[in-house]
């Protein structure tokens, strides 16, 4: 049997496998995301803001229905089709596309906003470095990006095939053959070095089944 073995192709079949079983299907959207908009200015409804890897939707549909324009991507068609169901059933707009976030199909400098959760660390790094490039050039003068990283504190750290430096393949529980890339500030600050101003945040808790989690919430200007 190979193990570690790691195909980036195989991916869209895991991730539409994990979304099927009804995992990452939550309706409400995560509290990064809520406490972020309510800290841009009410009144500019007219941002334009994209959601990378959006997953079935939960942060895009909150984005439609605050009235902005909204654009979403994923890998995963499973978690596309949940999104528009989501999106239709509450009469709300926003445009959704399926791709690899190694390739943004996006003129440069069109979004305000970007967000990016719970998605970009399942690469290795090299690939993370191709996604912040990408996202650094859909960006505005001055747009923000809003993403999170897995912190080396995490109880996941470790676990799994190691395929890099601080990069694993799951190979148990609903993310089996998923990679996870952990990182620290330091690097944070590398991989955004493109970006004008970046706060890092570390968010810690233990979840509901008893794992202590740990992440970066990261705001950064381009
Ligand atoms: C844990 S889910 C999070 C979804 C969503 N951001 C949320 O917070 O609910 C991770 C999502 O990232 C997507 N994803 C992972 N790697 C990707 C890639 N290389 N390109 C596009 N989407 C990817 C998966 O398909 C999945 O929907």
């Amino acid at each position: 049997m190979e193990i570690g073995r790691y195909k980036r192709g195989e991916l869209v079949a895991k991730w539409d496998k994990i979304l099927r079983e009804k995992w990452y299907r939550q309706e409400k959207p995560d509290e990064l995301v809520v406490n972020f908009f309510a800290s841009l200015k009410k009144e500019n409804k007219t941002l334009r803001i994209f959601d990378l890897g959006c997953g079935a939707g939960r942060n895009l549909v909150y984005m439609a229905s605050q009235g902005f324009e909204a654009h979403g991507m994923d890998m995963s068609q499973t978690g596309l089709d949940l999104t528009r169901k989501r999106l239709e059933k509450r009469n709300l707009k926003a445009h959704v596309v399926k791709g690899d976030m190694h390739w943004l199909p996006y003129m440069n400098a069109c979004f305000n906003v970007v967000i990016c959760l719970f998605a970009i660390y399942h690469q290795k790094l090299e690939d993370i470095k191709v996604t912040i490039s990408e996202i650094r050039r859909v960006l505005k003068k001055k747009g923000v990006l809003l993403v999170n990283f897995q912190s080396k504190n995490s109880q996941m750290y470790g676990k799994g095939i190691k395929i890099e430096e601080d990069t694993f393949i799951r190979q148990d529980g609903p993310e089996k053959g998923v990679p996870h890339h952990f990182t620290d500030k330091q690097e944070i600050m590398k991989l955004l070095k493109d970006f004008q101003t970046i706060n890092i945040e570390l968010h810690e808790r233990t979840s509901a089944d008893g794992y202590f989690q740990s992440r970066w919430a990261v705001v950064a200007t381009a």
